[in-house]
């Protein structure tokens, strides 16, 4: 289906010229003032002066047209030139009974030239816990994957693993340290490797920070962890086979996490996957002139004439050639290109590596890494806050781990169910507050602009009140109350439909459900999750509006209420689908 305010636009445009303006002029918006009108026109003013002639005479001109015209319940001209336009309501319950017919989309068109777009999120590092930081990158990045798919493009999403570096020759070495009768640390062995890992994820946890504390104090220690990142990355069977059980069991451990959060990859390659790209890459960077040697390590400038801050040289090798976070980045880009060819790579990474990101974009394209046709864009995220503005920490300092802040809301999120009374079933509540709890989490995040930092306040986001995730849940379940209580209430009516509204609350709630492929639209094209958000905040708003000030169930009219009962269902499926595009979704009760 067209989006409403293109239909609106189209009228306009007929309109204007058949006054004989140029129907350029007739573009149409939502109002600035809703205590005025709907929509509105301000192309009269511009108008004007090309046709030399007081605004408000065009504006009258196509107001007399537009108020013939079915589609609107008024339209008038407002000095100095506005048109004020109110939609009509019989028109309205139309557009929404079409909407209606469409379960899965809702009337939003899906992409005419589906993309294939791939997606760099979640990006943890294998060995390590996840913390705060990682959170950003798999919530929007997830949102961004969904939003995506239902806009029908192709969405592949990569959690490009940190497994590559110095952090594996720091666990190999204090492993030999405290288990040095492993088969794997015996250079003469030829045999077989043990299937199962020696050791748990627990340990892995603890052998990480421990190695990695070690080396910080200890020049030979960490000399002894470079020369085994060295060796693995030559090949030593052995450690190759430790490196395979730290991927495993770190994979494994991810994954649980990942699930509870409500986030899951196409893809789980890493870095290490980049490394067999490197030599050609670097090779072919050279022969055609692009790299060459700056103070011993090799470079290629990518700075513009346009800048306005200084971009140093992407570095592709260190001057004992080594290679670095960057050369990975670039190898990556190698091997989607070769396997994958995107039409665009998105990264979903924190906004304190833009700067890194604009070397690495602008050395992928100067180098022919990818084409004109491939877009490679940068969505940084800002940092996520505690309360005193500062980076989130536990309560004595240390570096929050994701696990403990996702149980912690858990159980404050059960703590309020409990209050509320509202679950008698203990497993039951249990079950809803890990449900809500999600979603107080992902809209806290989301609802801000991705770019920005913002305070990750938990008394705030999970309010049942408010711009939060509860109140969207909150909502939702009211509706599937109301609708279970009519259908217990057994008085169906015959071909039931949305009928036209009868009250200002009614039509506000039929204007917001109209704008829904809109706001996805403009969600995808911008990236901007928040524009959901926003959306069933308002729609949200104006259903509860609507719910206070009509009698639903006690409606004696059968065919007013079941009008009603339609327009709720149709509300409840639409913020259902745009809280699953978030990544999140709605319990039974709460
Ligand atoms: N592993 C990195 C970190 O923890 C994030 C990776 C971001 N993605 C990328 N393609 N560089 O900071």
């Amino acid at each position: 289906m067209e989006k409403i305010l293109d239909l609106i636009t189209r009228e306009a445009e007929k309109a204007f010229a058949e006054c004989g303006y140029d129907e350029k002029y007739a573009k149409v918006t939502l109002s600035n003032r809703p205590d005025l009108c709907e929509y509105q026109c301000n192309g009269a003013l511009s108008a004007a002066k090309e046709y030399k002639k007081a605004p408000f005479l065009i504006a009258d001109e196509v107001a007399e047209i537009l108020s013939k015209n079915e589609m609107f319940a008024s339209a008038e001209s407002v000095k100095p030139g506005f048109l004020n336009l109110r939609l009509d309501t019989g028109y309205l319950a139309g557009y929404l009974r079409e909407m209606q017919k469409d379960k899965e989309r809702f009337g939003c068109e899906a992409a005419k030239t589906p993309k294939r777009i791939m997606l760099d999120y979640g990006g943890p590092n294998v060995a390590k816990p996840l913390h705060i930081g990682h959170l950003r990158s798999a919530i929007i990045g997830e949102s961004i994957k969904r939003i995506g798919r239902f806009m029908g493009h192709e969405m592949i999403g990569d959690v490009h693993l940190g497994d590559w570096g110095l952090q594996m020759g720091l666990i190999i070495t204090e492993l030999a340290q405290r288990k040095p009768e492993l088969v794997y640390f015996n250079p003469d062995y030829t045999g077989e490797y043990p299937k199962e890992a020696p050791f748990t994820i627990s340990e892995l946890e603890d052998i990480y920070p421990a190695a990695s504390a070690k080396s910080k104090e200890d020049e030979a220690y960490k000399e002894a962890a470079m020369q085994a990142t060295y060796e693995l990355q030559q090949g030593r069977r052995g450690y190759q086979a430790l490196l395979s059980h730290i991927l495993n069991v770190s994979v494994t451990d991810l994954k649980r996490n990942y699930e509870n959060l409500n986030v899951s990859f196409d893809l789980w390659k890493g870095e290490s996957d980049a490394q067999p790209y490197i030599p050609d890459m670097v090779q072919k960077m050279k022969e055609e002139g692009y790299a060459y040697i700056s103070e011993g390590a090799l470079v290629v400038d990518v700075k513009e004439e346009s800048d306005t801050k200084e971009v140093p040289p992407c570095m592709i090798l260190k001057s004992d050639g080594a290679s670095l976070y960057n050369t990975t980045d670039l190898a990556t880009i190698v091997w989607r290109m070769k396997d994958y060819h995107p039409d665009e790579i998105i990264y979903v990474v924190d906004k304190r590596q833009e700067l890194y990101f604009t070397q690495v974009f602008r050395c992928a394209k100067k180098t022919h890494l990818v084409g004109e046709d491939t877009k490679l864009t940068f969505q940084g995220f800002g940092t996520m806050n505690g309360k005193d503005g500062k980076p989130f920490k536990t309560r004595d300092g240390g570096v929050m781990r994701l696990e403990h802040l996702v149980s912690e809301i858990n159980e404050e999120m059960y703590k309020k169910i409990m209050e509320n009374k509202s679950l008698a079933d203990e497993e039951e509540a249990r079950k809803t507050a890990k449900i809500v709890a999600l979603s107080a989490i992902k809209y806290g995040d989301l609802s801000n602009q991705a770019s920005k930092d913002y305070i990750f306040d938990i008394e705030r986001f999970t309010s049942f009140e408010g711009n939060t995730g509860p109140y969207i849940l909150y909502t939702i379940v009211r509706i599937k109350s109301i609708l279970a209580k009519y259908n217990e209430l057994g008085q169906k009516v015959e071909d039931a439909k949305i009928l036209p509204a009868k009250s200002e609350s009614e039509k506000a709630l039929m204007l917001e459900i109209s704008h829904f492929s809109a706001a996805m639209d403009s969600a995808f094209t911008e990236t901007a999750p928040h524009k959901v958000c926003a959306y069933i905040y308002g729609l949200a708003n104006a259903l509860n509006h609507f719910y206070h000030e009509t009698k639903i169930l006690a409606e004696e009219d059968k065919e007013v209420q079941a009008g009603y009962i339609c327009l709720l269902e149709l509300t409840k499926d639409i913020l259902e689908k745009c809280i699953d595009v978030l990544g999140f979704s709605a319990p039974e009760r709460m």
